[in-house]
């Protein structure tokens, strides 16, 4: 059988052998009552590794980012973020639905805005302005192609924004990667938000999960509304048990994800019709933009010699490397966009 290299995301990837031994041997109990001791081991430890008081399992990251706004602000709010955040752009209007906040999405360069945009964009207090609540940032930054935010210019922004009266979460879904990247811990990035989502069903391969940390007092709110958004979950400690196994296993070995799609960027930059700068690779995302033809027919090329990416915007495309992806894996994709560039960009 031909092999397929999937680089459409990190979230494609398998359990392991171990990770689904550890999952099938699980202590599990019902964790709506608060019984299941394998939910309570995860949440413990992301708490620990985050340095936060406590932490919820949560079924996804979208949950992580909306529990948590619902958590910080009251109906009729403002939450800014930056114009590309997840939160904004891909969370269904979640924040309106459930939270009934507003986005005020602020337009940065690379994932990122300045002290004095934010300022310009906090209302002042006045009976026909909504009241700016929460300021939210990402790390990794997804639609930046991965890009581990300055660790300065977020402790500023974040900073700023508590001297302003605002609450602040930390879109942390990669949050793993930028810690690796940047070599700050998590800890310490997680010290400049009140709560910060992380996901455990991305780079680090678990099947399902994320999690909200934050002051006891936050997530006790987190736990209300998670149960209200219906994400209360029963012997969740099968897949807390692959979580935990991924949060022990699999951090570590993020750096070579990381080399690993740099290795794709250097390679797809010397390639006619792309174009990517693999200095901009921080971590384990590639957005690579073409100037001949479109991404869809890149993709669909490709896709007929067993290598999958995604379309990203009008003139771009995205591989993401993971634990399922290895050098043989990036040798093909290598040479499948070689084919696809003599083909599509005519030399
Ligand atoms: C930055 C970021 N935040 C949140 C999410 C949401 O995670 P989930 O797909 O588990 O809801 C994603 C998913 O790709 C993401 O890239």
């Amino acid at each position: 059988m031909n092999r397929v290299v999937d680089l459409r995301s990190d979230t494609v990837t398998r359990p392991t052998a171990a990770m689904r031994r550890a999952m099938a041997e699980a202590e599990v109990g019902d964790d709506v009552f608060g019984d299941d001791p394998t939910v309570q081991a995860l949440q413990e430890e992301t708490a620990r590794i985050l340095g936060k008081e406590a932490a919820l399992y949560v079924p996804s990251g979208t949950m992580g980012n909306e529990v948590a706004i619902a958590a910080q602000t009251e109906r009729g709010d403002e939450v800014i973020c930056e114009a590309t955040a997840h939160v904004f752009l891909y969370e269904g209007g979640g924040p309106a639905l459930l939270s009934g906040v507003q986005i005020y999405p602020l337009a940065g360069e690379r994932g990122l805005f300045t002290c004095a945009a934010m300022r310009g964009a906090v209302r002042a207090p006045d009976s026909h302005h909504p009241i700016t609540r929460l300021l939210c940032l990402e790390n990794t930054h997804n639609r930046a192609g991965g890009r581990v935010l300055p660790f300065a210019a977020v402790q500023e922004l974040t900073s700023d924004a508590r001297r302003l009266g605002l609450r602040t979460h930390l879109d942390g879904a990669r949050l793993w990667n930028a810690a690796l990247a940047s070599g700050k811990p998590e800890s310490e990035w997680a010290a400049l938000f009140d709560t910060v989502s992380v996901c455990f069903s991305k780079g680090l391969g678990a099947p399902v999960g994320s999690a909200v940390a934050g002051t006891r007092e936050w997530i006790a709110r987190a736990h209300h509304y998670r149960k209200r958004f219906g994400g209360g979950m029963r012997q969740a400690g099968i897949i807390a048990a692959g979580a935990l196994h991924a949060l022990r296993h699999h951090r570590a070995r993020l750096t070579e994800d990381h080399a690993r799609a740099r290795k794709l960027a250097e390679g797809l930059s010397a390639l006619p019709g792309l174009q990517v700068n693999p200095a901009d690779v921080d971590t384990n995302i590639v957005v690579v933009g073409v100037t001949r033809e479109s991404p869809a027919r890149w993709r669909d090329f490709v896709a007929e010699r067993g290598v999958r990416v995604v379309p990203f915007g009008s003139d771009a495309f995205r591989l993401v490397t993971h634990l399922d992806v290895d050098d043989a894996g990036i040798a093909c994709a290598l040479a499948a966009f070689r084919e696809a560039s003599k083909e599509l960009a005519g030399r």
